[in-house]
């Protein structure tokens, strides 16, 4: 039995079968119409969600399976002291595979040692969120025909922001990748990311301040949402949440082949009149989940082939 935690779990021949397979799916989708009839996903969320949750659900449904599950801590036995331990080996009794989001780090892990089915790691705490990352590539993938040669800004809260963790993790195996880093100094990556990931893996990056100095260089932009949830006061989360705004204006200074791409939500980073930006991307992005969901979950349940 495999379960997803990190996007490290697969490797990078696995990442292209699974966006072939995606790619397939979205392509034909009525041919997948039935692989999962009979077969049941819970979604487990701790912590809010709309495009990861609902795209899971959609992602199932469309596969002919169906789904159950919570959206809030508060709706599930959590609220009166259950371990997701003990929360896991009853799902396992109830469904056949299971996407779980936590405010905790590990929380999914801990849970996958002690499931019986698959566990699909759907954002824990500030550290991973795999499969936005499958997301990312799939939709990286689709706009450039291949992964690689492409210097990528990744900006704003790169602190808590688990989808650029994981995005980073997973990109630095491609060909040629330059990063920068784009944030100010207090919401920098993390050192785990940057020592033990990055410099580890002779990563091409850069780490600056100011967006503008950065854009006139980037094939792609990751912009990303200040953390609030995880700001330890409200004051520190005021003073940061407008750092960054991609404007009309900003948009001027890259280049005119540059993506922007987002996980979602959206707060105040980009301001809606870039939305009508051919360049703008994350609305498509967010559409392409349901696909690479798809195919992960075929994968994981052993239905391919
Ligand atoms: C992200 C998350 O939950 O980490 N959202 C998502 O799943 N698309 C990004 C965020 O919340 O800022």
């Amino acid at each position: 039995m495999r379960h997803l935690m990190s996007p490290m779990d697969f490797s990078v021949e696995e990442l292209d079968e699974l966006m072939d397979l995606a790619e397939n799916i979205e392509n034909d989708p009525k041919k997948y119409a039935h692989v999962c009839d009979g077969k049941k996903l819970a979604t487990c969320f701790y912590e809010p969600s709309t495009r990861t949750r609902l795209s899971f659900e959609a992602a199932m449904l469309n596969l002919g399976g169906s789904v159950l599950g919570f959206s809030s801590a508060d709706s599930s036995s959590a609220a009166k002291g259950e371990s997701v331990s003990d929360t896991i080996r009853v799902i396992s009794g109830y469904a056949d595979i299971c996407a779980m989001r936590h405010p905790k780090e590990g929380a999914p892990l801990v849970a996958s040692s002690k499931s019986l089915i698959p566990v699909i790691n759907a954002g824990d705490g500030g550290h991973q969120h795999p499969t936005q990352t499958l997301t990312d590539l799939y939709t990286i993938r689709s706009l450039y025909g291949n992964i690689g040669n492409l210097t990528i800004g990744l900006c704003g809260d790169l602190k808590f922001g688990r989808t650029v963790h994981s995005l980073i993790n997973a990109l630095i195996r491609y060909e040629n990748i330059n990063f920068v880093l784009i944030s100010p100094d207090e919401l920098r990556v993390p050192s785990y990311i940057r020592e033990d990931v990055l410099r580890e893996n002779n990563a091409h990056f850069k780490e600056v301040e100011r967006l503008e100095d950065a854009l006139p260089e980037l094939d792609i932009l990751y912009m990303t949402r200040v953390q609030r949830e995880r700001f330890f006061n409200e004051e520190d989360y005021v003073r940061m949440k407008d750092y960054y705004i991609l404007s009309k204006e900003k948009m001027e200074l890259a280049k005119k082949n540059m993506m922007v791409l987002h996980p979602l939500p959206r707060v105040n980073e980009i301001s809606v009149e870039v939305d009508n930006d051919p360049r703008a991307a994350y609305f498509d992005q967010a559409r392409k989940g349901v696909y690479i969901r798809m195919a992960l979950i075929m994968t994981l349940l052993d239905l391919v082939g």
